[in-house]
């Protein structure tokens, strides 16, 4: 176990294959910032899969158990499944994928499974079109997310996860339809507190609806009932409804802050090792994968790098620490 300054041990994994995505949610790439003009990472700059698999394999000696990638939208990256493929042959890894849906057909799905991606996380913030729209600004219909969201559970990338983005002026109305709508689809619905994550979205306290406003609004209408944790350092906090018919999942960086037990450690496009969601700057491990660096001395740099960690910005959250710049979430992956 490779721990850090707080006794955390380094477990997760989380690597963006690409900046870009085809939404633009507002809480995430609001489109004034992130228009036509803006300057993506180019094809050479970002890590090839061959080079993402090697540092995958080194940090199997420091502890990972799970790999989970993200973006930007990972399914544009080109032929995402044959990385997935590489990363299934690696022993005792959960892989998993977070998407916003749009590209999930049937054929995307098959061919994900067939390349050994175990489940899904699919974004969704509402069941109402125009509420949709005006939070990821594209013309793209609710009901093709839900095929999305099909098309992945007949493929089988289950269990799947529903995340929501709650934000009090756009889609606070939406908290009990969806709670509705996915109670019996087998699915896990997660309500995400509205996070100060970049520089670009505005953010606003104002505008976070805290996880216990949300287990009031849905506990008013279904009765739910808090359960234990999976496991240690889980990030959702997790409910049932009383008539055994699902379950729910609150995601609490704001009113309840989970930096105690967090075991993630992010990989950005550019091949940047991020300690913290909230990071200024990250370490550049590219130069190192792309050198002729030998792998122990890789191996080393990475568990160093861990054990010097003391990172915990949702705790010590503050309008001092807002000033300070923060990465994009576009750039590292949820
Ligand atoms: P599983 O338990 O493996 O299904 O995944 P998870 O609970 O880690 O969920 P997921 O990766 O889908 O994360 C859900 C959301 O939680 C992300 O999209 C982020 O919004 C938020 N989140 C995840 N990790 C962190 C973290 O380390 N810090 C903060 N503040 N938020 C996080
Ligand atoms: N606050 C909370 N969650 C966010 N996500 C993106 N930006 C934010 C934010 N500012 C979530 C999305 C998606 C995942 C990739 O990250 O909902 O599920
Ligand atoms: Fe794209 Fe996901 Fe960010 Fe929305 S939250 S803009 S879908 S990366
Ligand atoms: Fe981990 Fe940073 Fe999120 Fe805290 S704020 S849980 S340290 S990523």
């Amino acid at each position: 176990m490779t721990l850090d300054t707080f006794s955390r041990p380094l477990k997760d994994l989380r690597i963006s294959v690409t900046d870009r995505c085809n939404f633009r949610c507002v809480y995430c790439m609001p489109k004034e910032v992130f228009g036509s003009d803006y300057n993506y990472l180019a094809r050479s700059e970002m890590l090839s899969y061959e080079e993402i698999v090697r540092f995958v394999r080194l940090l199997v000696n420091l502890g990972i158990t799970k790999v989970r990638i993200t973006g930007g939208e990972p399914l544009l990256r080109k032929d995402i499944d044959h990385l997935i493929k590489m990363l299934a042959l690696i022993p005792d890894l959960d892989l998993t994928l977070t998407t916003n849906g749009a590209l999930l057909t049937e054929d995307k799905c098959l061919a994900l499974k067939t390349a050994g991606l175990q489940r899904i996380t699919i974004s969704l913030d509402s069941l109402n079109n125009d509420t949709f729209s005006s939070l990821n600004d594209v013309d793209f219909s609710v009901d093709e997310v839900i095929n999305g969201i099909d098309n992945a559970a007949s493929a089988g990338l289950t269990p799947i996860k529903i995340n929501m983005v709650v934000m009090r002026s756009v889609n606070l109305e939406s908290i009990v339809p969806m709670a509705k709508y996915f109670r019996d689809s087998g699915h896990i619905l997660r309500f995400i507190e509205y996070m100060d994550v970049g520089d670009s979205n505005g953010w606003k306290l104002d505008e976070v609806v805290p996880s216990s406003e949300i287990v009031e609004i849905i506990g008013s209408q279904l009765p739910i009932e808090p359960i234990a944790p999976n496991y240690l350092g889980e990030v959702a906090s997790r409910w049932q409804y009383t008539d055994g018919s699902g379950e729910i999942g609150l995601i609490s960086s704001v009113s309840q802050p989970f930096c105690g037990d967090c075991s993630r450690l992010r990989l950005s496009a550019r091949g940047e090792l991020f300690t913290c969601l909230f990071a200024s700057s990250g370490y550049d491990v590219r130069a190192l994968l792309r050198g002729d660096t030998p792998d122990e001395k890789i191996v080393d740099t990475v568990a160093s790098l861990w054990r010097n960690r003391d990172d915990r910005y949702s705790e010590l959250r503050s309008e001092q620490t807002q000033q300070i710049s923060r990465v994009e979430m576009s750039y590292i992956g949820g």
